[in-house]
């Protein structure tokens, strides 16, 4: 377990013996979830930029991005940001970062660590991804798309996808960060690094940062 250092300790799924092999849980900042650019605003700045500044975002910008892509907005029933089919909630937020590899978990509002290293190159073919301080990956998990075919997974996974990355478009435009959502992945390597099992399928990849100086 760990924490952002002044966020203080917050024991999270350990319960002795039992689960000592759950993964390190990181409780995120409390999202920020008022203010922000107007909408109409936001949608005039969306776009997609491929040059990142080094400097990775503070802890509650992290959050506020996870909240705005995939976040509960509905405490009564853990419905999030994001419209899913079938209210399937089947997309899992993989985020790759310098020090490690997570998975948001929304009811919690925490990153769970699924491996300890960097492989933020691995998340793309394009050279940029290595140096993006996050590289989100959107990952369908088949098992909770239940009772339909495989063309609707396909498809509704897909749609599910896009709705959480133009969230992120949305938040990156107003939080002035820099954002390219991305199809060109090698699947069979990242699958195999972030250790997905059959049913889970990754549908595309996001890379977030600042801006190069001077860019936007
Ligand atoms: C499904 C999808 C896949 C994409 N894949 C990539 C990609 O692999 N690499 C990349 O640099 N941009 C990718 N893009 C970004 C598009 O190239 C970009 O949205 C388009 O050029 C329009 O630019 P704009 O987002 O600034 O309006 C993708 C966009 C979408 C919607």
């Amino acid at each position: 377990m760990r924490d952002w250092g002044w966020l203080g300790i917050l024991m999270m799924g350990i319960a002795g013996g039992v689960f000592a092999q759950e993964a390190e849980m990181t409780k995120l900042p409390i999202p920020q979830t008022e203010g922000g650019m107007p909408l109409m605003q936001a949608l005039k700045q969306r776009h997609s930029t491929r040059e990142f500044s080094p400097q990775a975002p503070p802890p509650q910008v992290l959050s506020d991005l996870l909240w705005a892509a995939a976040g509960v907005n509905r405490s009564a029933t853990g419905q999030r940001t994001a419209p899913t089919a079938r209210d399937w909630r089947e997309i899992d937020v993989y985020v790759a970062m310098a020090d490690g590899t997570y998975r948001f978990e929304p009811d919690s509002h925490a990153l769970r660590r699924v491996l300890p290293r960097d492989i933020r190159a691995l998340t793309g073919t394009q050279d940029f991804v290595a140096q993006a301080p996050v590289n989100l990956v959107y990952v369908a998990n088949l098992d909770r798309m239940r009772d339909t075919t495989a063309e609707h997974q396909h498809l509704y996974s897909a749609t599910d996808t896009g709705f959480i990355a133009q969230n992120v478009y949305l938040y990156c435009a107003s939080a002035g960060l820099a954002t390219v959502v991305r199809g060109s992945i090698d699947r069979e390597t990242l699958a195999t690094a972030l250790g997905l099992g059959p049913s889970q399928r990754i549908i595309l990849a996001q890379s977030v940062g600042y801006p190069l100086v001077g860019r936007r």
